[in-house]
């Protein structure tokens, strides 16, 4: 159900740091999905590097209660993912994640992602889920040289799945594998470092699974091409998905992308380190570094004119 295709434009405006439809009569569309008269209400958490505190606060601050979150990668869980959101999920909203970089750090990192069941349930890094009546499409991770890095969009991947990159390494290294793809436990993926921080690398096979399906949403963790260290392959992947929305994390900052709208056929919103944006653009929690940040693009934008 493309709910968002019936928004109008001023309701996911990210020039106000208010979230979007405060002091104004809420005329969002209702979800079936949601309690009686409820809004659809999902949040994109940015960044959180193992602080989890926040969320909840701004959910006791907040008017409205999302039905879910998204954690959009680079969480560093000091405990299991599970754990580390039992009082979200308690206060009956729904944890979502995709991976970061930096989830991929650590055997800890790694092993309370991968090894926590709750996370297999809720990742969405390579499908499309319907979260509170709104179709996520997730992609996780990030590019790197060794396996794929298509800033442009159109380059050529150095190695295609994760199958191969095995096999790769097999090959190359016969002596520190010795195993095939189907023998490679969570254990032995934590301790091998190489294989470890593979695991949070976007594969070309990972974005083909993902292109040309159909949602409303696409959350990332790397940043599409209108920012400043975007990918072409963000781009092209939100324009076959058709969404409408796509939120990334990973930059730390939050900036506005307003006037790429209609050049990229959807509307982009990074969230920052530790802000919360809702599912309509609109910034619940200012991030850390947002004001910072902004500041600097715009100086930088001022200098190029
Ligand atoms: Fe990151």
């Amino acid at each position: 159900m493309a709910i968002y295709k019936k928004l109008p434009r001023f309701f996911y405006d990210t020039s106000t740091s208010v979230p979007v439809g405060c002091g104004s009569k809420d005329t969002r569309p209702k979800s079936k999905n949601t309690k009686k008269g409820g809004t659809v209400l999902i949040w994109m958490l940015g960044d959180v590097h193992g602080n989890f505190d926040h969320v909840l606060e701004t959910v006791k601050a907040s008017r409205e209660r999302p039905a879910a979150v998204i954690f959009l990668g680079d969480l560093e869980c000091p405990a299991p993912f599970s754990a580390c959101v039992a009082g979200i999920e308690a206060a009956g909203i729904q944890c979502w994640a995709i991976p970061g970089n930096h989830d991929t750090d650590s055997i800890e990192n790694y092993l309370n992602l991968w090894g926590d069941p709750l996370f297999k349930e809720r990742n969405l890094h390579g499908r499309v889920v319907e979260i509170a009546g709104v179709r996520v499409a997730g992609l996780g991770g990030v590019f790197r040289g060794e396996i794929w890095y298509p800033r442009q969009g159109m380059e050529k991947p150095v190695l295609m799945g994760w199958k191969d990159f095995v096999d790769q390494q097999n090959g190359w290294k016969p002596t520190r594998l010795r195993v095939g793809v189907t023998q490679l436990t969570t254990e032995l993926i934590s301790r091998d470092g190489v294989l470890r921080r593979h695991c949070s690398t976007i594969f070309y096979e990972d974005w083909l699974r993902l292109y040309g399906q159909k949602a409303d949403v696409l959350v990332t963790h790397e940043a599409p091409c209108c920012h400043p260290h975007g990918f072409g392959a963000i781009t092209a992947l939100a324009q076959s998905l058709k969404v409408n929305f796509a939120f990334h994390g990973h930059q730390h900052d939050s900036l506005n992308f307003r006037t790429h709208d209609s050049r990229l056929g959807f509307a982009a919103h990074s969230v920052g380190f530790m802000g919360i944006t809702d599912g309509f653009g609109g910034r619940v929690r200012v991030g850390s570094f947002d004001e910072a940040f902004e500041r600097a693009y715009q100086k930088y934008r001022n200098e190029r004119i």
